[in-house]
């Protein structure tokens, strides 16, 4: 089939190059020229494993193209998705002015007799697809058209993978002829299609979102008693979550969820509710616990150090969950935010996030940052491994342990087993467990 997708970030981008894989032809539309000259140049704007064959492949085999004309892309597809982004406001709730925007040039150049399916691929609040749909009436009366939610549940650091094999596909539709035409872009990755109507398959979206978050913040929640009572919560999460209803994924207790979609999803979704006069308490406290595990993990820093002026720590992590480079919301740069305000000196190193960190401006002045995990720890006294990386489990300890001034670890993801580290010699705290 021939798709157009409308924003080429993290979704968009990686949606295109799927469906190219499977074999339709993709028109990528990014406004920002940088990017689409980039693309066109081989080079790929954002770290995701697996994206940069993918895209090159499809590209070379004429399957995969990018501009930024959003004529071009709607001429020569049946179905348009967008894929812009939806950030946050002040308040929590949604901006939608990306997708506002979308929808008024897509009406904008739809022909008379051009039917075209278009398709909500963004994190919107329920009700957006209606939206979209009287707004591009509204600027074309003529268009032939029929708006489709299809939400994307894909997790960064495992995107290609999680879109090639997805648990789900979500197709919130009231037209049958859209459904259909959905379900032949769909059927060559073999997975369960649920066919909703509209808000509900917007719903969904933020509803799985805030579970998944629930469900960190409850763990969490569980490892402030485990650690007030002496259990170990890895222990009771391996024995939750043997219970299959429950399931042991996103039971790991730590500093917190992260990222660009949880925390924004959780507000979204409290916003909605406020806003649909049905307030949903309950994510108000997930959000709480959120923000009270880097606080009660701070305070064991400073229990442990006592004061933290000019103490030399070194974090292992700025990402806000391993392979990725993405820091946007990293409870891992928040975290070294704290120590400097409080005087630390901090030295820290990640794999793949030093440079977005840099370019972004995030972290405080003062922060040094290192060639390799090893160096980060030279004279520290006291290491906080605050993102998951498999490099930081494989370090040698001993080795770490001799660069160290003091061997101090503070381990904010539950990373390291804490009987070995105590074996190499060091004082070990981890999140929940003794
Ligand atoms: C998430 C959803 O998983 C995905 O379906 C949606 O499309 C986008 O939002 P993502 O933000 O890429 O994906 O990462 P995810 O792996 O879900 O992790 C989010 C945050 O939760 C990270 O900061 C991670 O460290 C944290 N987390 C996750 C925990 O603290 N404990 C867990 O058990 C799992």
């Amino acid at each position: 089939m021939d798709l157009c997708i409308i924003g080429s970030g993290y979704v968009g981008l990686v949606s295109g190059a799927c469906f190219a894989e499977v074999g339709h032809t993709v028109i990528c539309v990014d406004n920002d020229q940088r990017k689409v000259d980039m693309l066109h140049r081989g080079e790929i704007p954002i770290y995701e494993p697996g994206l940069e064959e993918l895209v090159l492949r499809n590209v070379a085999a004429k399957r995969l193209r990018f501009t930024n004309s959003i004529e071009e892309g709607v001429d020569h597809s049946q179905v348009v998705f967008i894929a812009v982004p939806t950030p946050p406001q002040a308040d929590g709730s949604v901006d939608l002015t990306y997708i506002e925007r979308v929808a008024r040039e897509i009406a904008g150049v739809l022909k008379p007799g051009q039917y075209r399916v278009v398709v909500d691929k963004s994190t919107v609040p329920v009700k957006t697809g209606e939206k979209v749909e009287a707004t591009i009436r509204r600027y074309n009366r003529e268009a032939e058209l029929d708006v489709v939610s299809n939400p994307e549940f894909l997790r960064e650091g495992c995107a290609v993978p999680d879109l090639m094999h997805p648990d789900r596909i979500v197709i919130g539709s009231s037209s049958q002829r859209a459904t259909d035409l959905m379900k032949r872009v769909y059927e060559p990755f073999q997975a369960p299609i649920l066919v909703t109507d509209v808000n509900s398959a917007e719903l969904i979206k933020h509803a799985a979102n805030s579970f998944l978050s629930l469900k960190i913040s409850y763990i969490n929640a569980v490892s402030a008693i485990c650690e007030a009572s002496g259990a170990d919560v890895e222990m009771v999460a391996d024995g939750i979550g043997m219970d299959r209803r429950i399931g042991r994924n996103f039971l790991n207790a730590g500093l917190g969820y992260g990222g660009s979609c949880f925390p924004k999803d959780v507000k979204a979704f409290i916003a909605i509710s406020d806003e649909l006069g049905v307030p949903f308490h309950l994510l108000k406290e997930v959000e709480n616990i959120n923000a009270g595990q880097l606080e009660r993990f701070l305070k064991k820093v400073r229990e442990a150090l006592w004061v933290l002026r000019e103490k030399r720590i070194c974090v292992w992590g700025l990402t806000f969950k391993p392979d990725t480079d993405d820091v946007r919301n990293s409870v891992a740069i928040d975290l070294i935010q704290h120590l400097v305000k409080e005087g630390a000196h901090v030295t820290a190193y990640d794999p793949k996030g030093m440079s977005k960190a840099v370019e972004h401006h995030l972290l405080p002045a003062g922060v040094k940052l290192t060639h390799s995990a090893l160096e980060a720890t030279e004279g520290a006294e006291a290491l906080i491994l605050a993102t998951e990386w498999k490099e930081f489990a494989n370090q040698d300890f001993s080795k770490v342990k001799e660069a160290m001034h003091t061997p101090l670890i503070f381990d904010g993801r539950n990373l390291f087993n804490p009987k070995t580290m105590r074996e190499f010699g060091f004082t070990y705290h981890g999140v929940g467990r003794p």
